[in-house]
């Protein structure tokens, strides 16, 4: 039964992926240390009780890159989620229009930007790896222009794949993988009848119409295993500028330093994130990086965060540590995999719900109100 935003969803997505899916998503790389951070020092931070301050009107509503939000809340970009679920960057990408909030395909969507962006009201974001194929890089944003989107995610804590131990062995990659999925699959009938089968085609939609030939699974890790560039600098992104006029989020900080050379770059946002702890493990946490973060830069440049945030209490975390607004990672699409867009509509309301009780609780009536002093000891840790 679904109560939570969390955890239920994970375990009900535990019970209908097969297995390499679950774990690709659930895991981190190595050890898996900055991914326990990400949750734990997040969920510790205390947040600071208030009563007795008429709190019988509350207002979610945040403005982003002139965008009006319902709540400050995106769905962070998210590889592959057309094997979670039926089409599932379709489903999910409906649930936050549906809501009001922005829904980000990744590079590595399963379906292509011209299934998603028409399936939605609101113009969708678009994200975008460093790759060494430029052409790639300048193709697909000239489609997703072509389709409307209006900020850009650039990911660019990615130059090199962050190991993750887990998916070797669980059956995603090592030996006899491809083996072991299908096994699995036999084994998971509901994914496999509604996902497996009915889900296809199972291609990288964006990569695919680039290369012009269907892309599969081992595709997706050779491929982008091969294209990753760790020679990217700053410098890259002054051409990234040419083919893109519209607002620029890049994705992946973690330093002060960093951010304030986003800021000289002329950035418009940053999203302070580890990537879910799936890339270095032993970084900082975003619950640590961010006021450092947000000491440094607030104010010059919307501060996005993500990495650990599980419900709605923790969003308000986040933005009381310096975020104008958060992206939410695997809280959705363990969503998503339950339930497909009714599960995502579901967690969001279930977000909103919480939030209102923490803001509530707080005495935070809007976005603004929520700061440092919403929390004990101001967060600092
Ligand atoms: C299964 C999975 C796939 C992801 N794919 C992408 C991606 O394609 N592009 C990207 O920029 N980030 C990707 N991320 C990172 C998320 O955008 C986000 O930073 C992270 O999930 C936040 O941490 P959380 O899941 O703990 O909330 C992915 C994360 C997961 C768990």
């Amino acid at each position: 039964m679904i109560i939570s935003a969390g955890n239920d969803y994970r375990a009900a997505a535990q019970r209908i992926l097969p297995p390499f899916l679950f774990h690709y998503i659930d895991g981190g790389a190595y050890n898996e240390h900055t991914l326990r951070r990400n949750v734990e020092e997040l969920a510790q931070l205390a947040l600071r009780q208030r009563v007795l301050n008429d709190m019988s009107s509350l207002d979610l509503r945040t403005t982003l890159f002139n965008e009006q939000l319902a709540m400050p809340v995106a769905l962070a970009p998210i590889g592959l989620c057309g094997m979670y679920a039926r089409r599932g960057e379709v489903q999910a990408a409906r649930a936050a229009d549906r809501k009001g909030i922005p829904f980000t395909l990744s590079t590595v969507s399963l379906c292509p930007i011209e299934e998603v962006a028409p399936a939605i009201n609101r113009p969708m974001w678009f994200q975008l790896y460093v790759l060494k194929d430029r052409g790639f890089m300048r193709h697909v944003l000239e489609r997703a222009k072509a389709a409307g989107c209006t900020t850009l995610v650039f990911t660019v804590d990615m130059p090199t794949p962050g190991a993750r131990y887990r998916d070797a062995h669980s059956g995603m990659s090592g030996p006899y993988a491809a083996l072991r999925r299908y096994w699995q699959a036999a084994l998971h009938p509901k994914w496999a009848w509604d996902v497996g089968l009915h889900g296809r085609p199972h291609d990288l939609g964006n990569v695919s119409a680039y290369l012009g030939k269907p892309t599969g699974l081992e595709d997706y890790i050779g491929w982008l295993a091969k294209n990753f560039d760790p020679s990217i600098s700053w410098k890259d992104l002054e051409w990234i500028r040419e083919f893109w006029q519209g607002p620029m989020i890049i994705k992946g900080i973690l330093d002060e330093d960093d951010a304030r050379d986003a800021v000289r770059f002329g950035a418009d946002g940053i999203v302070v994130s580890n990537h879910g702890g799936r890339q270095l493990d032993g970084v900082l946490s975003s619950a640590r990086a961010l006021p450092r973060i947000a000491d440094a830069v607030k104010g010059d440049i919307t501060l996005l965060a993500d990495s650990g945030i599980r419900n709605g209490l923790d969003v308000v975390r986040m933005i009381a540590l310096g975020a104008d607004s958060v992206l939410l990672g695997r809280a959705w699409i363990w969503a998503l995999a339950t339930a497909g867009e009714a599960g995502v509509a579901r967690l969001l309301d279930l977000i909103e719900k919480e939030m209102r009780v923490a803001m509530t609780l707080t005495g935070a009536a809007s976005v603004n109100a929520i700061t440092r002093s919403s929390l004990v000891n101001e967060g600092l840790i």
